[in-house]
């Protein structure tokens, strides 16, 4: 059974996950205090924990990944900096120019496969002023994202994050994860977040998409790079008062909806098995390693696909002209990965 009442299958994102009743349970029962001034109790467990799932020393719970990213991009840059991020990641296509606007840097876009980087096109995107007579940018600041959204949801390979963190290290840089979907990464890949995130100086994930939370995120780091990110945060408006009643809902997801993500890897898995076997539909199966699918009919553009899709009540982003997604999630049954093959073979 779904957890919401719903007559459509929504597929869209798994951002349209809706706070479940004991979630919502939870949130009500949260202590709260005003964590501007530093003393909500429920943040404060929320950061703790969220630091040592991933080994790291501090945690600073912010309203969004895009607000997470900006002010870890700000606390690791100064102006003039260049920023090193694969061509399709989330914070060159999606996060409004922060890089620009806030921090005042420049971004070098090595392309990868499936929105995956190597330690290769790193090394070769990374610029230094010094040695160049200042013609170059400063490249100070190395970012990968796991899983990676528009690569389809890939994960990266221990040996290449710890390649790509040698490779940043050896030139001076900074290193950071957008992590938004890093637990699907851990799940999928069972590697251990102190392990996976270990050479990366800091971590922004997302409590508000495949975890179930409506809202938040956690950056962790060390203490000294908390502390400046927490006076970035400020000056970006993130500082929120009684916001534990926004933690016990990240605190609930974290404690029983990270193992469960495997069922949404099991039902995208499905549904691209499916469209593998179909004639008039494409997909990159190798691509398909977490809960999102990215496909495309031979004879519809992702528009049309799209709109057919939500005439039978389901509804997907066509993503590019030629690819929509699906992305599963915890309001996705299997009853509903059946009702979606069945629409996706009506389809020609
Ligand atoms: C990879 C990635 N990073 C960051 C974000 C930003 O998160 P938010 O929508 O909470 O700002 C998203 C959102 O979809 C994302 O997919």
């Amino acid at each position: 059974m779904r957890d919401i009442e719903s007559n459509r299958i929504d597929l869209r994102s798994d951002t349209v996950t809706q706070p479940t009743a004991p979630m919502r349970q939870a949130m009500a029962d949260a202590a709260v205090g005003d964590d501007v001034l530093g003393d909500d109790p429920t943040v404060q467990r929320l950061e703790a924990m969220v630091a040592e799932m991933c080994g790291k020393e501090a945690g600073l719970f912010v309203p969004s990944g895009t607000m997470s990213n900006a002010v870890a991009l700000k606390t690791h840059t100064v102006p003039g900096d260049e920023i090193v991020t694969e061509r399709y990641s989330h914070i060159y296509l999606y996060e409004g120019g922060g890089y620009a606007a806030l921090c005042g840097s420049s971004v070098a876009l090595p392309e990868g496969v499936n929105g995956l980087l190597t330690p290769e096109l790193v090394q070769q995107a990374i610029r230094k002023q010094r040695g160049s007579q200042s013609h170059y940018p400063d490249g100070s600041l190395v970012c990968v994202e796991n899983t990676a959204n528009r690569g389809g949801g890939t994960c990266y390979e221990q040996n290449v994050l710890d390649a790509i963190a040698e490779v940043s290290k050896e030139k001076n840089c900074s290193t950071h994860i957008d992590g938004a979907r890093i637990f699907n990464a851990s799940v999928a890949t069972k590697t251990p977040l102190p392990r996976m995130t270990r050479d990366y100086d800091s971590v922004s994930i997302c409590l508000s998409k495949g975890l179930g939370a409506p809202v938040g995120s956690v950056l962790v780091g060390s203490t000294e790079f908390i502390e400046q990110a927490h006076r970035w945060r400020k000056m970006f408006g993130g500082g929120m008062r009684q916001s534990g009643i926004l933690a016990a809902a990240g605190i609930y997801a974290l404690e029983n909806n990270v193992q469960r993500m495997e069922e949404d890897h099991r039902r995208a898995l499905t549904i691209a098995q499916a469209i593998d076997e179909m004639d008039h539909v494409s997909v990159d199966l190798n691509a398909v390693q977490t809960n999102m699918v990215y496909f495309s009919a031979n004879d519809h553009s992702a528009s049309e696909v799209s709109e057919r899709m939500a005439k039978a009540g389901i509804d997907m982003f066509d993503i590019s002209p030629t690819h929509c997604r699906i992305v599963t999630h915890l309001h996705i049954t299997d009853e509903d990965v059946k009702n979606v093959i069945e629409a996706l073979s009506s389809l020609h």
